[in-house]
């Protein structure tokens, strides 16, 4: 059951990086759900086809292409083929990743720059090959960030790094931005459940999850689904006059000090 109206995305072609897994996936399928065409992009060319598969299988439109964001020219042929394609682009979503816990001491250079390509470099590449599309006819860009931009967090000092990164040229580009028409916007997901991150960043062991979950106010992990229910409504009508705007969906863990990736 949605709270949105039917298919309220209906005509819009959306472009969602990180598609093939995890929250992008999640949010791919919800915005085709809604109505919108979706272009994924990814690295395993399996993972996209398997969601733009579902997609389709639900009624929806949905293809793939497995792009790495760090490379700008192969961001910019999967942006062109999007509009080319699908007849538009009009929904930018970049979701695309890349973790590991490492201690700063010993985190290599190359380790530090490999997680800045794929969050901060991929997200700038794939925001500035949409330009010129949004532009078209006004649009909406979401990045997805995490509260390690903001909460100092021990073992990722290349996340927070990246997605500091991130969260500031939101705010840049929507400056920028502003008088083309296009709306930037970043979404902050907490501790989401079957979440490739959560697979890097959390034991298996049921006992301390369950210590991580009593740790967030709301007493729980995220869902897939309410990120992607985030990033619906900034992308919808309803959310016409918010650009700038850091929307934190994680129960309320960032609210406290964290310890929750050091296991102490
Ligand atoms: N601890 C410390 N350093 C690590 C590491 C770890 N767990 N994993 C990778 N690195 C380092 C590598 O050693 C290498 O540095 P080096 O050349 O100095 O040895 C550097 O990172 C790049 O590794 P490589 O495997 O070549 O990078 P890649 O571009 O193929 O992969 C990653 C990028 C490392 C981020 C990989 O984890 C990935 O592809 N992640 C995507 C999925 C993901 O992380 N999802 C969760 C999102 S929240």
């Amino acid at each position: 059951m949605s709270i949105f109206r039917e298919g309220i995305l209906k005509g819009r072609v959306a472009l969602v990086t990180g598609g093939g897994s995890g929250i992008g996936a999640g949010i791919a399928k919800r915005l085709a759900d809604q109505g919108a065409k979706v272009m994924l992009l990814g690295r395993r060319p399996e993972m996209l086809e398997a969601v733009a598969g579902e997609i389709r299988a639900a009624g929806g439109v949905a293809i793939g292409q497995p792009t790495d964001v760090r490379e700008y020219a192969d961001v910019e042929s999967a942006v062109e083929r999007t509009a080319r394609e699908l007849g538009s682009l009009d929904i930018v979503v970049c979701s695309a990743a890349g973790n590991f816990l490492a201690p700063a001491a010993t985190l290599s250079a190359n380790g530090f720059k490999a997680v800045i390509g794929i969050d901060l470099l991929g997200t700038f590449n794939v925001c500035r090959a949409s330009f010129a599309h949004l532009a078209r006819q006004g649009g909406s860009i979401v990045s997805i960030s995490a509260p390690q931009a903001f909460v100092p967090t021990p073992l990722q000092v290349h996340v927070g790094a990246a997605k500091a990164g991130i969260e500031k040229m939101t705010r840049d580009l929507a400056l920028e931005w502003g008088p083309s028409g296009i709306r930037v916007n970043t979404v902050v997901p907490g501790p989401t459940e079957d979440t490739e991150g959560m697979r890097r960043l959390a034991p298996e062991d049921p006992a301390i999850q369950a210590k991580m979950k009593k740790g967030v106010p709301l007493g729980r992990w995220g869902k897939i689904e309410e990120i992607a229910d985030a990033v619906l409504y900034l992308v919808s009508p309803a959310a016409s006059f918010i650009t700038a705007t850091t929307l934190v969906v994680d129960g309320g863990s960032s609210l406290l000090p964290s310890s929750r990736f050091a296991f102490d």
